[in-house]
């Protein structure tokens, strides 16, 4: 369908200035992959230097807060970290859904705060191992999208990542059969909720555990238009091979 790869690095809460320089050499790497659109997501502190600092990659931030302003003590908007350097941002990971308790309706609202700051989304789905060894995954995902999918949603803004949970920093990743499986699934479903063009022009992430030996098999996939990447992006050793098989 000629969508562009898209690979993400997830720093979470890893990184001060001293790492930046794994920011510029992958930017260095990236530069030599024009291929694939590439951009580190990393801490908000961050955003402003390594903006500054890189040439190919984008800086991405890992959450905002769904309102402009207010007293949300410690809370991020979006206009910030976009005037802080972001262009994109991450909505819905979850370790935000579970740690700060954030539910899909939240997760949408974000989406669409984002949107309207003028940043690019990527909003993450995926379910439990637990949900997973009940048979019940593709329904819990597919729930999670529609509960989650903000309005006017469309892929020139929004990119999807299913991470399941049980994946992601675990080193165990699904079968290439069930990532194809569930990605079909979700696009399926974003070609009910949005009609066939919308939903063969964005793009699907597969996040959780992707290293260099996974990336290429896992990128082949279909309905697989890259990956957000969490700890192999903190290095340019570990996240340029992950580049390499992207573009
Ligand atoms: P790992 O790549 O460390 O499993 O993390 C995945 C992730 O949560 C990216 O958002």
């Amino acid at each position: 369908m000629g969508r562009r790869k898209l690979v993400v690095g997830n720093w979470k809460m890893n990184g001060l200035r001293a790492q930046l320089g794994a920011a510029y050499a992958i930017d260095a790497i990236a530069t030599q992959h024009p291929d694939a659109e590439v951009g580190l997501c990393i801490p908000a502190t961050l955003l402003s230097e390594a903006k500054a600092g890189v040439k190919a990659i984008f800086i991405g931030a890992q959450d905002c807060h769904m309102n402009e302003n207010g007293a949300h003590t410690g809370c991020l908007s979006a206009a910030m970290v976009k005037e802080a350097g972001a262009s994109w941002v991450i909505v819905g990971h979850s370790e935000r859904r579970g740690d700060q308790h954030e539910s899909s309706a939240d997760v949408a609202a974000k989406a669409l705060a984002a949107r309207a700051a003028g940043l690019k989304v990527i909003l993450c789905l995926g379910e439990s191992l637990e949900t997973r060894d009940s048979g019940k995954a593709s329904e819990f995902v597919l729930g999670q999208l529609s509960d989650s999918l903000p309005d006017g949603a469309s892929a020139d803004w929004l990119s999807i990542a299913y991470e399941p949970i049980w994946a992601i920093g675990t080193g165990r990743i699904p079968t290439m059969e069930q990532i194809a499986e569930i990605h079909g699934d979700i696009r399926g479903a974003l070609r009910q909720a949005l009609g066939a063009e919308q939903a063969d022009a964005m793009r699907l992430l597969y996040g959780g555990s992707v290293n260099a030996a996974n990336a290429r098999e896992i990128f082949a996939l279909e309905d697989v238009d890259g990956g957000l990447v969490g700890g192999a992006s903190l290095k340019a050793d570990s996240f340029g091979p992950i580049i390499e098989a992207a573009a």
